[in-house]
């Protein structure tokens, strides 16, 4: 069974109003294209990139696991969903290395995230010491484990698996190093989910870019990609569509 893939941007905390011209600019350069394609702008623009985006889902970067309630700061599963948002990121290596975001929160979120009807694109991935020491497997095995809930399915989660010393670094792991590692999930996924785990999507995350995306969406069990620098632009992020 083919797996339809997944091309997500993920805006950090990059873009204001200006901005949505980049998405307007997107929406009109694609053409019936062979993926899904979902944008992450940071809160502020969310229902305003709905507005604007045509086919392209938009999702947030972050959700708290609570619905509701005295959380300065944080933004809600729902209310994500209620600005129009079809989907949100869970566990970025940036929110588990700023705020010290352990797996059992990553799982807490996810889980509101599906309750709320949304896509829970959940990330995992080793440090360049970990490794350097040979733990890569051991660690993003034990992320994925802890981290993704026991009820996900196909249909409401994916899988990101982003090296965070390939993150922002221009740097990539070896077509063998993701071939190995993405077998390694897909196995993970497949004992614990099954059929489900069969088809669940796994991004790659971690400077791709319009030069690398053909070579590394080409790989076996990559079913897209988490792009964070190049989604900035329409003409690179469309270059990375076309590549899937
Ligand atoms: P990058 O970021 O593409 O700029 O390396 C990827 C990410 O952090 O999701």
């Amino acid at each position: 069974m083919t797996i339809r893939p997944l091309i997500a941007g993920n805006w950090k905390m990059n873009g204001t109003a200006a901005s949505l011209a980049e998405v307007e600019a997107l929406h009109s350069m694609l053409e019936s294209p062979q993926c899904d394609i979902l944008l992450c702008p940071p809160a502020t623009l969310l229902s305003r990139m709905v507005s604007v985006s045509g086919s392209i889902m938009i999702g947030g970067q972050d959700c708290h696991s609570a619905s509701s309630g005295a959380h300065t700061g944080d933004v809600s599963a729902q209310m994500i969903a209620d600005a129009g948002g079809e989907a949100v990121i869970i566990g970025h290596s940036e929110r588990r290395s700023d705020y010290g975001e352990q797996d059992t929160l990553i799982a807490a979120k996810a889980t509101a995230a599906i309750s709320a009807g949304l896509l829970a694109i959940i990330c995992v991935g080793e440090t360049e010491a970990e490794r350097d020491d040979g733990q890569a497997e051991t660690v993003v095995l034990n992320q994925l484990a802890a981290s993704v809930p026991e009820h996900a399915s196909a249909d409401t989660a994916v899988i990101a698996y982003e090296p965070v010393w390939a993150i922002g670094t221009g740097r990539t792991p070896t077509p063998e190093d993701i071939t190995a590692m993405h077998r390694t999930i897909r196995e993970a996924l497949m004992q614990r989910f099954g059929t489900q785990g069969a088809q669940m999507r796994i991004l790659y995350g971690g400077s791709m870019k319009p030069s690398n995306a053909a070579e590394i969406l080409a790989i076996e069990n990559v079913n897209g990609g988490l792009v964070g620098g190049a989604s900035l632009k329409a003409s690179d992020f469309s270059a990375i569509i076309a590549a899937a």
